[in-house]
């Protein structure tokens, strides 16, 4: 990612944060799309082997329109989890034979919508899901690709919030149980079975619990494969880690090969499902400093951006590097706290933080925030959401959402009468 300073300002891809920030308003995000598309491909090489593979960018990370259609163009498929999300990688022109559908709650709308736009598969985790879409399959008198999501139960070695593929957490059927559904499958004749899924936990950094449990995964699609069933594909999911502070996260070059070195000579194509290593560290949020408060137990440095524009400090204790957009040399280095102006002691970026003592009106960017980052921003408080901008890959700063407005905010509200 080509996040420098030219002459004391800090520029991404050449371009200087601060001109972005007076054209177009903080808290702003700002992605590389050079740097999305150097991950996507660096992913896509890896998993390239004997059999045909997909790599099935999951939407959630960032959902931006632009962002999925950079990934469509580089031919990737997606990864969604709700009916807004398959909307999503429709519109940007994700062809929905590239589309596969995971989650642990499908509504009866979004099993129907998924159908009816033909996707790859559904991903199923609930047994109650199975006889859902064989009724739905046979409505439509098509049959319905699934593919089970397995839970391997694998420990991750991550934030506890975001471990999924333990046999405590919501995901995924059992993996002990799962030649049994595939009998109960063989009865269902709307139901084709086309895959086994996995997706153990997000912000991994190590390999060997992705490799445990993509072994287990593959070794039941063997059984399967001897029993009959014509399996097409493996999808062995997200998660791989980026370096937000001293994390030693494998490459996503590494993690692919270890995938495919796991799915051997299987007859099987390949999928996978990442989100966060493809778009986190191509995103910065420019934010202006309002004010600096000086109380006796600290100094807090109080921001533009909130809670609401970036959540994963509060909600995961995420550490983000914050840096000065404009060096100020010989600026006293403080431990300061890094607050936005929402109402809640929450609102916390970072405690005790380092930084070069800024003034009101400077700038700071937070970085490796484009994954995770304007998916989960919110109106809290009733604050707009923050505007997007893509630095595209021949250099020019393209708007790619507005700033949200006062009248965006009470959209689809009634007065009383
Ligand atoms: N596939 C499925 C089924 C998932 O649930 C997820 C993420 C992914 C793929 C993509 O995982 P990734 O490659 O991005 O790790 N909001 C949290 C992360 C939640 C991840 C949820 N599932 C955060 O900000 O850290």
């Amino acid at each position: 990612l080509a996040l420098d300073y030219q002459d004391g300002r800090l520029s991404l891809d050449g371009l200087s944060l601060e001109a972005l920030a007076a054209d177009f308003g903080t808290p702003l995000y700002v992605y590389s799309q050079a740097a999305m598309i150097d991950a996507a491909q660096q992913v896509d090489t890896a998993l390239a082997g004997p059999t045909p593979h997909l790599v099935c960018y999951a939407l959630k990370a960032n959902p931006s329109l632009a962002v999925i259609q950079t990934f469509a163009r580089l031919g990737l498929g997606a990864d969604v989890t709700s009916g807004g999300e398959l909307f999503r990688a429709l519109r940007a022109g994700v062809p929905a034979a590239k589309v596969v559908f995971s989650g642990v709650g499908k509504t009866p709308a979004e099993l129907r919508a998924a159908l009816d736009s033909g996707i790859r598969a559904l991903h199923v985790e609930t047994e109650g899901e199975l006889a859902a879409l064989n009724a739905i399959a046979g409505e439509l008198g098509r049959p319905a690709p699934i593919a089970l999501r397995i839970n391997p139960d694998v420990d991750p070695h991550t934030h506890p919030k975001i471990a999924t593929g333990m046999s405590e957490n919501k995901f995924g059927l059992p993996w002990g149980e799962v030649l049994r559904i595939v009998e109960d499958i063989r009865k269902m004749p709307g139901l084709r079975l086309v895959g086994l899924s996995m997706h153990i936990g997000s912000q991994i950094t190590r390999l060997d619990g992705f490799q445990e449990a993509a072994r287990l995964v593959a070794s039941l699609a063997a059984d399967l494969l001897s029993a009959g069933v014509a399996l097409e594909y493996l999808d062995f999911g997200g998660g791989i880690g980026v370096r937000y502070a001293d994390e030693t996260p494998p490459s996503p070059a590494e993690w692919a090969g270890a995938l495919r070195a796991v799915l051997g000579d299987l007859p099987l194509g390949l999928l996978a499902e990442p989100g966060r290593s493809l778009v986190a560290g191509s995103g910065v949020l420019i934010t202006r400093v309002t004010g600096i408060k000086r109380t006796p137990a600290k100094t807090f440095v109080i921001l533009d951006a909130a809670m609401n524009d970036l959540i994963r400090p509060m909600l995961y204790d995420a550490y983000h590097s914050i840096d000065p957009v404009l060096q100020r040399p010989g600026a006293p280095v403080e431990p300061v706290d890094i607050v936005g102006p929402v109402c809640e002691t929450t609102d916390t970026f970072a405690r005790g933080r380092d930084l070069p003592l800024p003034e009101p009106g400077d700038l700071l960017a937070i970085r490796q925030v484009g994954a995770y980052g304007m998916s989960m921003a919110s109106n809290y408080n009733s604050r707009p959401r923050a505007a997007e901008v893509m630095i595209t890959a021949d250099g020019a700063a393209l708007p790619i959402r507005d700033r949200e407005t006062y009248d965006d905010l009470v959209r689809g509200e009634r007065l009383l009468p």
